[in-house]
This record gives C-alpha cells, structure tokens and sequence, in this order.
C-alpha cells in the first residue's frame, strides 16, 4: 500500500496519545503482550480480565476487518502475571501498511511489556507436520515485500539497522518446549514464511516455499516480530497449522476448514501459552 509516511515525533505522538487513552481505562501496567491469531481466541478465556478495550475506541488504532477475529485489547491477569491481550490482528492484505499493522505493538510496549507471545494460524509445507498440529517459530523468512520499519528511525524505539539473528528468544522457546513435553503435546520446531496474501498458494508457489528452507506459510506475524526486535522485546510465536500445503496433492481449502482445524488445536496451544506466562511470572 502506499502510505504517507508520518515523521519520528508524529509517530511518537501518536503512540503517546493511545497509551494516554487506555491509561485512562485502567492501571493495569502489563508485562507480557499476547496476540491471538486466526480462530485463536481461546486464551483469552483464562484471562483474568480487568478491561477490555474495543480498538475502534482507541486513537489510530488499525480496525481489523476479518471475520474470525474480533478487535479489543483485554487487560488482566493470566497465571498471575499482568498481560495485555490482543484479541484479533491486523494484516497487511487487509489494506493496512506494515506501520499501521504494527501500531498495537508499539503501544504495548509502551504499556509496559517486555515479551511478546504470538500464535498464528499456518499451512504446513513440511511433509512431516499435519493439520491441527502446533510449531513453534525458531526463525522466519518475510517475503511479504513491505517491512514496517521502512522510512525514517525512530530512534527512541530502536536502531537504524536492527539485528534478526536470533529473533525468536531462546529462553521462552525452551520453557514452551518444556512444558509442551510435560503436558504430551507435540510441538514442531521450524521456519516461517510470510506471505502478503489473501490468496493461498499455487502449486508452484509451495514447491518454491519449500526449497527455500520454509516449513510453514502464513499471512501475518514477521511484521509484528520485526517491530518487537526493533525495540529489544523477548519474542515467542507459535504456528496452528490449520491445513497441509503439500504440492503434489493440494486440495482446495476453506476459511471453515481453517477455523475447525484451528479448534482442534486450540486447547494445546492455550495450554503451552498460558503454562509459558507462569513461567514468565515467576521469573
Ligand atoms: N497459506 C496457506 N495456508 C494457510 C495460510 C497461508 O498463508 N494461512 C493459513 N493456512
């Protein structure tokens, strides 16, 4: 999309002025930040919940136009920890710019956050994995041709030129594969690839996806990872893999399918974040 691009004190102001909004809801300063993807909602009921926050009543708050996800901050406790929650996602095919996408994560850490747990719906490419299965991110690939970092830095927020070696925090991703294991839940350890969307794949495209050393696709999450590293956030994300993207026997897929092979998955999921938050709350 093309976007005007507002300057470093512009974006700062309007970061301030969210924040200043949902500090007048609540006190609630929060440490951990949760996105909820595609068909993902369920966390959300373990929450402890303080306040909830519709995001059309926020300052430059992105509106997410899908269906399946519903848009409001939720403030609470989870585990005992204070987290803020997204409850829906904006992306990029939505119309969106990377910037705008990732507004919410700047507020968020303005709030007070210091991690990020994100979970994602995805098509398996790895022959391995199957629908309803769960991987967790050690690393990504953004071929989505936009990155929200584009335009002038603001320096406050991060570097110029910020540092992807290790976007994925070791730490949480032993503590989910720790607690996955305690509690018999198969958790795969792989790539993912953004795409722009909202078409699925080709054939051929897969294939391609493949090779380049990809074991999922999806339509979202690097540009939120890119911000959170940009300003030194701990991040985790989780992939539900919620259909399998194998090219020699594709079959055409639903956003019904997506959302049921989501449900299926969901209560594993909800266990490793919420079991991570513990963690993370004791810590
Ligand atoms: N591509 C293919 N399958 C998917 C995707 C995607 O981006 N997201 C969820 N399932």
């Amino acid at each position: 999309m093309e976007e005007n691009i507002p300057d470093p004190s512009t974006q700062l102001a309007r970061v301030e002025e969210a924040v200043a909004a949902i500090r007048r809801i609540t006190d609630l300063i929060p440490r951990v930040g949760v996105i909820l993807g595609t068909g993902l909602g369920q966390l959300a009921q373990k929450i402890d919940v303080q306040d909830r926050i519709p995001y059309e009543s926020l300052p430059h708050f992105p509106v997410s136009t899908v269906e399946s996800h519903q848009g409001e901050l939720l403030l609470g406790t989870l585990r005992g920890a204070p987290v803020v929650c997204m409850r829906g996602r904006m992306h990029v095919y939505e119309g969106y710019s990377a910037r705008e996408v990732t507004f919410p994560i700047r507020v968020m850490k303005d709030l007070g956050i210091g991690n990020l747990l994100i979970s994602t719906a995805c098509g398996g490419m790895n022959p391995d994995y199957r629908r309803g299965e769960l991987m967790l991110l050690a690393d990504h690939i953004n071929l989505q041709g936009v990155n929200p970092l584009v335009g002038p830095n603001v320096d406050t927020w991060g570097p110029r030129f910020p540092d992807m070696s290790e976007p994925y925090d070791v730490e949480l991703r032993q503590h989910a594969l720790q607690v996955s294991k305690a509690n018999s839940i198969q958790l795969h350890e792989g790539v993912y690839v953004s795409v722009l969307g909202p078409n699925l794949e080709t054939k051929a495209e897969y294939r391609f996806l493949r090779k380049i050393g990809a074991d999922v696709v999806g339509m979202s999450t690097t540009p939120e990872v890119t911000v959170a590293r940009h300003m030194d956030l701990r991040v985790m994300a989780i992939g539900v893999i919620t259909d399998e993207c194998f090219p020699d026997t594709l079959q055409p897929v639903t956003i019904e399918e997506v959302l049921e092979a989501a449900a299926i998955a969901e209560p594993n999921l909800t266990t490793i974040m919420s079991d991570v938050v513990g963690v993370l709350s004791e810590a």
